[in-house]
């Protein structure tokens, strides 16, 4: 970040320049992909490779390709060029989010990706490297069979019978792995009945909510095997159009429906216009004739299956169904450890093992804790998408179309995330990029099973240099203190914070709070209590007038404390077109003990990871004045008890080194 760039991230991905979105595949490639490379600065065993959503021309979204960028540690990159680009008629309007893995067998990279061909249709198509013997594996060549899948008349004659696709809801293929998959494939997937399964579906969507997603599987019979995850959805409208209700005319003996139009000028606009807000035309609504285009829907997942990567067959059974939730975009499903604190790879499966399916709808990434038989390919969740108050996110805040893989060198599960911005667009032209990568996490399923815990992956410290600290440092109810000696609009804060005894003194929940967000922001990090709000204060000018706080606030609930984290972005900056909303989330963890709270600040990039990373929140700001070294940290405590940090350690963060490949290319 410089000073004509202040919101540029150091040590957080991006591109040089231009719109960024989803990270597609990530392949930790395995030793057997150990190459030496002569201009690297580092050498390391592996090499990672990311992808992602890229528009090589602007700053907003459109003529998406894969971009391409190798890291030996994950926080060092090299931004190659691009890996696919939109070129033939099966993606010409786009090539969307997909994923990568390693080819079992052959130990051969590919590619599945989603093309938005020629009539915005979506298919799933195959890429390969040209050459093998390219260490950074720089180009890849489109197979000549695409598309391998279709909405419609694919490759596969099922599909032509299960035509349960909308063509324009069909994408993001992962790749994972399921155990005895080759014994899977062969049986299950030689008796697929499409009617049956059209039948299956639609007496569901009769019965239930909106959205089917779609989840695939693909063969191998070892290693990195593929579950394909792809979605479709059921909507009103495919515009605009919302908060809509339906009534019976019974005079006319029809169903008719509403729905609210608003508006896509500017507030400042609309108070010009002196209005705001349409009702469409009232419509009469039948069930489609195929008793498939129900109005609502629900989310779905299938299972395909393939044995060469090019043809694909749809399993009869859908893995999952959830009635709760609209469409699904890019999925994810592999298992974790309810036994130890390592990270499994995607095939492994035993009586210990849960499976998580996360599913990327509403802004959010959610997921599902349950069991996975690969026998009888059942997946039963514990507790369903959107069942709980407390709804299971990767992140409380900004983080969109993650994905994970398996880092097989350090038996890790790493996650990570896209990050969009909270500026305006005319913002994003003037700073000429949109968008950041999430710090890569690792992921854990916690001790109680029933959630994830996520944390930085260790790498990151590396970057770590100059450390402040305190230890049993006192904060009186309603101060602030400075935590001076580090550049504070670029460090890692890892801090924890002892309260006192706390009966009597905690403010009662109320009942109907029950949305952490929504509480977040009525009890912003102004509104004084008791315990809390009390925590760091981020991106903050001296005088903090702008001022960015995380922070917890301590209640009693009906049974037992409620410990509630916020990230208030109402007085993050001065700027007006900028995103200020809170985010929120309850923290399951018990606060007679140390709450710890780890945040990475990286100019425009708020990243905290409360009580160990049992929850995370991940906010965008844009100061004005608290920018580059104008930028302060505070802890602060505005309850009226005294609270005390048992320990802060806190590090400015170097630079990461992001280096572009065009010398390399040019020396070829
Ligand atoms: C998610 C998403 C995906 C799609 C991609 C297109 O952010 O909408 O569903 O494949 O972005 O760039």
């Amino acid at each position: 970040a410089g000073a004509s760039q202040p919101y540029r991230t150091a040590y957080h991905f991006q591109p040089p320049k231009n719109w960024m979105n989803d990270p597609n595949g990530k392949v930790p490639l395995s030793d057997k992909f150990l190459y030496h490379f002569s201009r690297w600065p580092m050498y390391h065993k592996g090499v990672y490779h990311l992808f992602y959503q890229y528009n090589p021309y602007a700053v907003v979204w459109g003529n998406i390709s894969w971009a391409h960028s190798v890291s030996y540690n994950l926080i060092d990159w090299m931004h190659l060029d691009n890996a696919i680009n939109p070129t033939e008629s099966y993606d010409i309007n786009g090539c969307f989010s997909g994923s990568a893995t390693i080819f079992p067998g052959v130990e051969k990279p590919v590619i599945l990706y989603t093309g938005n061909n020629f009539e915005n249709h979506q298919v799933q198509n195959l890429a390969v490297p040209k050459n093998m013997s390219d260490p950074l594996l720089r180009e890849w060549v489109k197979s000549d069979r695409n598309p391998v899948m279709a909405p419609v008349n694919g490759m596969n004659p099922m599909m032509t019978s299960v035509n349960d696709i909308k063509p324009d809801m069909y994408r993001d293929p992962t790749t994972a792995s399921v155990p005895n998959l080759f014994y899977t494939a062969v049986i299950i997937g030689s008796q697929i009945n499409g009617m049956e399964l059209l039948f299956f579906i639609e007496v569901k969507i009769l019965l239930a909510g909106p959205g089917v997603g779609i989840l695939f599987i693909c063969q191998p019979k070892q290693e990195c095997g593929s579950v394909l995850i792809f979605t479709l959805q059921l909507r009103y409208d495919y515009g605009m159009f919302y908060a809509s209700k339906t009534f019976y005319d019974c005079d006319k003996k029809r169903r008719i429906l509403w729905g609210w139009v608003t508006e896509a000028d500017s507030k400042s606009d609309d108070i010009k216009k002196g209005w705001s807000g349409i009702q469409s035309i009232p419509r009469t609504v039948l069930l489609d004739k195929k008793g498939k285009h129900q109005i609502n829907g629900h989310g779905a997942a299938i299972l395909y299956r393939s044995k060469d990567f090019v043809s694909w067959t749809r399993s009869r059974n859908p893995l999952y169904l959830s009635t709760k939730t609209g469409m699904w975009e890019c999925p994810d499903f592999y298992p974790v450890s309810s036994r130890r604190r390592i990270g499994l790879h995607s095939s492994f499966n035993d009586r210990k093992t849960k499976h998580v399916l996360k599913a990327s709808f509403s802004d959010h990434d959610y997921y599902v804790i349950g069991n996975y038989d690969s026998k009888t390919d059942r997946y039963s969740v514990d507790v369903d998408f959107m069942d709980t108050i407390r709804q299971l996110r990767y992140d409380y805040g900004m983080f969109y179309a993650s994905k994970t893989f398996y880092d097989c060198d350090k038996k890790r599960r790493i996650l990570w995330g896209w990050v969009t911005e909270a500026d305006s667009k005319s913002d994003d032209i003037k700073k000429g990029w949109s968008g950041i990568q999430s710090i890569p996490r690792t992921v854990l399923l916690d001790k109680t099973g029933k959630q994830l815990v996520q944390y930085p992956i260790k790498e990151l410290e590396k970057l770590r240099a100059s450390e402040v600290s305190l230890h049993n440092k006192e904060i009186k109810g309603g101060t602030v203190l400075e935590i001076s000696g580090l550049t504070a609009s670029q460090a890692d804060i890892e801090v924890s914070f002892q309260l006192p005894n706390l009966e009597d003194r905690v403010e009662l929940m109320d009942k109907k709070s029950v949305d952490p967000q929504q509480l977040c922001s009525q009890k912003n990090s102004s509104v004084k209590g008791v315990l809390g709000p009390f925590g760091l204060l981020a991106l903050t000018s001296k005088d903090l007038t702008e001022q960015t706080a995380i922070f917890f606030r301590i209640f009693k609930g009906h049974d037992k404390y409620v410990v509630l984290m916020c990230s208030d972005q109402s007085r993050s900056s001065l700027k007006r077109d900028v995103d200020k909303k809170i985010f929120g989330a309850f923290l399951d963890v018990d606060p007679s003990q140390r709450i710890s709270l780890r945040t990475l600040i990286d100019h425009s990039m708020l990243e905290s990871f409360g009580g160990e990373g049992k929850a995370c929140i991940t906010a965008r700001v844009h100061p004005e004045l608290a920018i580059e070294n104008k930028s302060h940290l505070y802890a602060f405590n505005y309850g009226t008890e005294s609270i005390t940090i048992s320990s802060l350690r806190a590090w400015s963060m170097k630079k990461a080194q992001m280096y572009r490949a065009l010398a390399e290319k040019a020396a070829d």
